[in-house]
């Protein structure tokens, strides 16, 4: 099923990130490759102009053939390939590299398997659980601040053994005195910010913001829903209390602007972020955790996981980027407008995928991911 646009069945997903190996690697450089089917392009081909005519991505939740089982053998035929390829052709670097980015591309989608099936499911009245409950006793750990001075600093990578293209090259920054928080802002701070009165209040949202708080009658994030006074969030754990030590998710880029106004803050900008977390380690609540849900940040030190937090940030190409060559260079470059850059990695991504240089991005009004909120302000 495809409850929205911004969402794709989960057979889609796995007959795309499919399709990327069979396009990518086994069609131009497997000798005497046979398809497995001469229709994978039309169906799975997601936005990549240079491989033929894309199909609707609004409307794949209607295509009800190929079924599931053939997925499952599209993805098993298209496995054993790769293997035999593999274990037959010499692994030259333009081999390994696409490897590594079809790899790290099922991950990304691994990730949209999560959050797209949570969408799909929140439709449903009756509120499924679809994973056992995991309740979290944790006690969020207090906001404290972490202060920079004004310097030169070095964003980005050079790193191909992985990066994405979005992320290099490095590149010298001036950073002005700033301080970041510790912890992400939480459930308890976002109640507070509705009790308050952020949603009806047009001073402390962005124009577009406020024009989308009217429109859609937006009043809390969005699996939200208030019973009786008290708010409840569906997650595939099913309905529960909203739990105020948890860091709060699926807000927009104007929830998040908008609550950091109201803080008396701001969103802190991709290279603060990057600047301030770039000597941590990559630990943290992710999907290995299996409770696609944030989880109470009681380790400060965890900066990695739980919710992707919105920087102010545009997502731009960085001075000295170039995109790859060729059909790949379809794959970030071309998505640099209307976005905003969100850095950290959430509880459905993967803990092998992130990495301190790492730039997420989507468009300010969409909420469907596992964003939230870090504090920044100026020094
Ligand atoms: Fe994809």
């Amino acid at each position: 099923m495809q409850a929205s646009p911004d969402v794709s069945p989960a057979k889609w997903h796995l007959a795309h990130t499919t399709w990327f190996f069979e396009q990518f690697i086994l069609k131009n450089h497997a000798e005497n490759y046979e398809e497995f089917s001469k229709d994978s392009n039309a169906l799975y081909n997601s936005y990549y102009e240079t491989q033929g005519k894309i199909f609707p991505k609004s409307q794949r939740g209607l295509i009800s053939r190929p079924t599931v089982a053939e997925t499952f053998a599209y993805r098993d035929y298209v496995e054993q390939q790769v293997e035999a390829f593999l274990q037959t052709t010499p692994l030259t670097e333009e081999i390994a590299d696409l490897m590594e980015v079809g790899l790290q591309h099922e991950q990304q989608h691994q990730e949209l398997l999560i959050t797209d099936t949570k969408y799909n499911f929140s439709i449903n009245p009756t509120n499924p659980a679809i994973i056992p409950d995991h309740l979290s006793e944790t006690t969020a750990a207090p906001r404290e601040w972490l202060t920079f001075e004004e310097g030169l600093t070095e964003i980005g990578t050079n790193n191909i053994h992985f990066s994405f293209d979005n992320e290099r090259p490095v590149h010298k920054y001036w950073i002005h005195p700033f301080s970041i928080a510790t912890v992400p802002v939480t459930n308890r701070e976002y109640m507070n910010f509705i009790e308050d009165g952020g949603y009806k209040e047009a001073g402390y949202w962005l124009s577009e913001g406020w024009s989308i708080v009217k429109q859609e009658q937006w009043e809390a994030p969005l699996y939200w829903e208030k019973h009786e006074g008290e708010w409840y969030a569906y997650s595939l754990q099913g309905l529960k209390k909203v739990n105020p030590e948890e860091p709060v998710t699926h807000i927009s880029y104007y929830e998040a602007d908008a609550f950091s106004r109201w803080a008396g803050f701001r969103l802190p900008t991709e290279q603060e972020w990057e600047h301030a977390f770039s000597g941590y380690s990559t630990e943290g609540h992710f999907v290995e955790a299996e409770t696609y849900h944030p989880a109470p940040v009681d380790k400060p030190e965890h900066v990695y996981g739980n919710v992707w937090e919105w920087t102010r940030s545009p997502y731009a190409p960085y001075p000295n980027n170039r995109p790859l060559e060729g059909a790949l260079g379809e794959y970030n470059a071309k998505f640099m407008s209307n976005q905003m850059v969100l850095r950290g990695g959430s509880c459905a991504t993967p803990q092998s995928h992130i990495r301190s240089t790492y730039r997420n991005f989507f468009p300010p009004e969409k909420r469907w991911q596992f964003s939230g909120i870090r504090l920044a302000k100026d020094e």
